[in-house]
């Protein structure tokens, strides 16, 4: 038990996320990615509303993937350089598995919507866990296109919006650490004022 504790931490202690550009395949099987998306799923929700969902882009729909954001690139910036649109390209065709993460809130609902978003965010966090406990290096993306309309419009419904991309995958080279939080910036011990 105690090993199994401390391979747990060990865990959480040492992922940390690839740049999906440089990931490289295979990504998850369909029974890993079935395994990682149940852990993801397994989530706080306050009010049990399931406020995310995943959206998983298959392998032979890259290049449909691709002309969708190439329509929304020429949209939004009609003279974009070359560049710009190898860039989508190149983004389309990144290796590994692509899971959409999706923000599905409840509008209207007593669980205020930052509650929901927040959840979503958690279920993002939960499914880098799942793929660095799978032996993954998981990198979770945004960038305009997750903003863009038609490309909203592809993997939501009306009210929902990308939360972002995750690339799941391998590293193609030994991944650098970055520098972390100082813990004493970030924390500290509340103390009631005296008024
Ligand atoms: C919602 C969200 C969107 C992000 N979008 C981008 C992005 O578009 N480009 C990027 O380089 N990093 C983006 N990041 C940051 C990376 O996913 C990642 O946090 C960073 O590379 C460090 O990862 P690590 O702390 O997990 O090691 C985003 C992170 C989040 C939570």
């Amino acid at each position: 038990m105690l090993n199994d504790r401390s391979s747990i931490l060990s865990l959480l202690e040492t992922r940390r996320s690839g740049k999906p550009r440089e990931l490289v395949g295979p990504g998850p099987t369909p029974v890993e990615l079935e395994q990682m998306l149940t852990i993801a799923a397994r989530t706080p929700d306050h009010g049990m509303l399931t406020p995310w969902r995943f959206v998983t882009v298959a392998d032979n729909q890259r290049d449909a993937f691709e002309a969708l954001l190439q329509q929304a690139l020429i949209e939004s910036e009609p003279d974009a350089a070359d560049a710009k649109r190898q860039k989508e390209h190149d983004f389309a065709h990144y290796q590994g598995t692509l899971v959409v993460l999706v923000s599905a809130p409840v509008p209207d609902h007593k669980i205020p919507v930052w509650e929901q978003e927040l959840s979503c965010g958690a279920a993002g966090m939960n499914l880098l866990h799942a793929a660095h406990a799978l032996g993954f290096t998981a990198g979770w993306v945004t960038g305009w296109r997750a903003y863009a309309e038609r490309v909203r419009a592809a993997f939501c419904a009306p009210g929902e919006r990308i939360a972002g991309f995750i690339f799941i995958g391998h590293p193609s080279r030994e991944l650098e650490e970055r520098p972390r939080p100082i813990l004493a910036d970030i924390v500290r011990h509340w103390q009631p004022s005296e008024t």
